[in-house]
């Protein structure tokens, strides 16, 4: 169903799903959407959790790129999610296989996908890298030239006093460096994904914050400067649709756990810098990728463009493609619910039941055909 954000038009369901039709043969009259591209959101669009790919997805997927002979040729997208914590590569070629198609190296963001050309400045430095399951996030870190990325389990392994609370894993046991971090002056710390141990990463983020020269064991007398150590988060997001029915606490919540654990033991103001969703660094970068995507498939660049954003987190979503200056599609099949027809904190162009229902709809709205 779908729902402009003022009214409800129940009927269009019906024929959509009546009337397939395809925008080559029959309409040569309709002249093709030039201008028309799309940007997806992931958890919550096109899948929910981890194994789960929406039917809808891999329907829509395979429209736009033309392989199911509706449209004489792709119209273009890419993905944008607040996801992250695998290199970007490893990410594309796992996600084309469960979506059924070929993702080109522009057509995904992850969360700390913008953060490869913030990075620079501390190719040559010590960082320490949260997030994420074992050692990927090093990964990821080092996937964007970070020579001297370092993760909470080296740190364990140097001094398990330093929260002695969790224990390395055998697993965990087989990746940890052995660093001397009394010698080791941190310069920044990069959170690239949700965190599996917010005790530990909370207390080894404010002792590098608070640290003298970046330098862990040790304090800064004055406690009240901010120091030198920058931290940089990607994902604002303080809920996420996963596979349970009910949403799940994201980065961002950890983010306000650690703002309030930092507040309450210096008394100032948590200093971080935040990538992601619905930040501008994040939408600017995707539409730089989007239109390096046109080169790639022989289109011109500059078109301009009528990006329509289907997302499921008004906050993040619906919130930066607005701000953006791109259309909103809010779809009802990850954290946005509206049971009794509420407005979403930030107006979406439309409401739709899922990502299908959503495309069609701006085919439509672009076309005036119904597919
Ligand atoms: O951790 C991922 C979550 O915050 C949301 O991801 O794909 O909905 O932007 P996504
Ligand atoms: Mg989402």
């Amino acid at each position: 169903m779908l729902r402009s954000s003022r009214r409800r038009t129940t009927e269009i369901f019906k024929s959509t799903l009546a009337s397939r039709r395809s925008l080559n043969s029959h309409s040569s009259s309709v002249p093709f959407p030039e201008k028309l591209a799309f940007a997806f959101d992931i958890d919550g669009v096109l899948k929910q959790g981890h194994h789960n790919v929406l039917p809808q997805a891999k329907r829509v997927l395979q429209l736009l790129s033309g392989s199911d002979g509706r449209l004489s040729k792709p119209i273009p997208f890419l993905l944008i999610t607040n996801g992250g914590g695998v290199p970007d590569e490893e990410r594309r070629a796992a996600l084309s296989s469960e979506l059924g198609v070929q993702l080109g190296p522009d057509q995904l963001v992850q969360s700390h996908t913008p953060l490869r050309d913030y990075v620079k400045k501390y190719q040559e430095k010590p960082v320490l890298v949260i997030g994420g399951a074992g050692e990927s996030c090093r990964r990821v870190a080092e996937s964007y030239g970070l020579k001297h990325a370092y993760i909470p389990q080296d740190i364990i392994k140097w001094r398990p006093a330093i929260w002695d609370r969790t224990q390395l894993t055998k697993g965990e046991e087989s990746f940890a460096k052995t660093v001397d971090f009394s010698q080791i002056p941190l310069s920044a710390v990069f959170v690239m994904h949700d965190t599996h141990d917010w005790g530990r990463d909370i207390m080894l983020i404010l002792d590098t914050l608070s640290a003298k020269d970046g330098i862990l064991g040790t304090r800064r007398e004055n406690r009240d400067d901010q120091g030198e150590v920058e931290l940089v988060l990607s994902n604002a997001d303080v809920e996420w649709r996963s596979d349970w029915p009910i949403s799940r606490l994201g980065q961002g919540a950890f983010r306000l756990s650690l703002e309030a654990v930092y507040k309450a033991t210096t008394g100032l103001q948590l200093p971080y810098k935040q990538f992601g969703k619905p930040f501008k660094a994040t939408y600017d970068f995707s539409e730089l990728s989007l239109r390096r995507y046109l080169s790639s498939v022989g289109r011109n660049p500059d078109v301009p463009l009528n990006v329509y954003m289907v997302g499921d987190n008004p906050a993040s979503d619906i919130a930066g493609a607005n701000a953006h200056g791109w259309s909103s599609i809010l779809v009802r099949t990850g954290v946005f619910r509206d049971p009794n027809g509420e407005v979403p904190e930030h107006e979406p162009t439309v409401i739709a039941d899922d990502v299908e229902k959503g495309v069609e709809w701006a085919i439509r709205r672009e076309t005036g055909l119904i597919l």
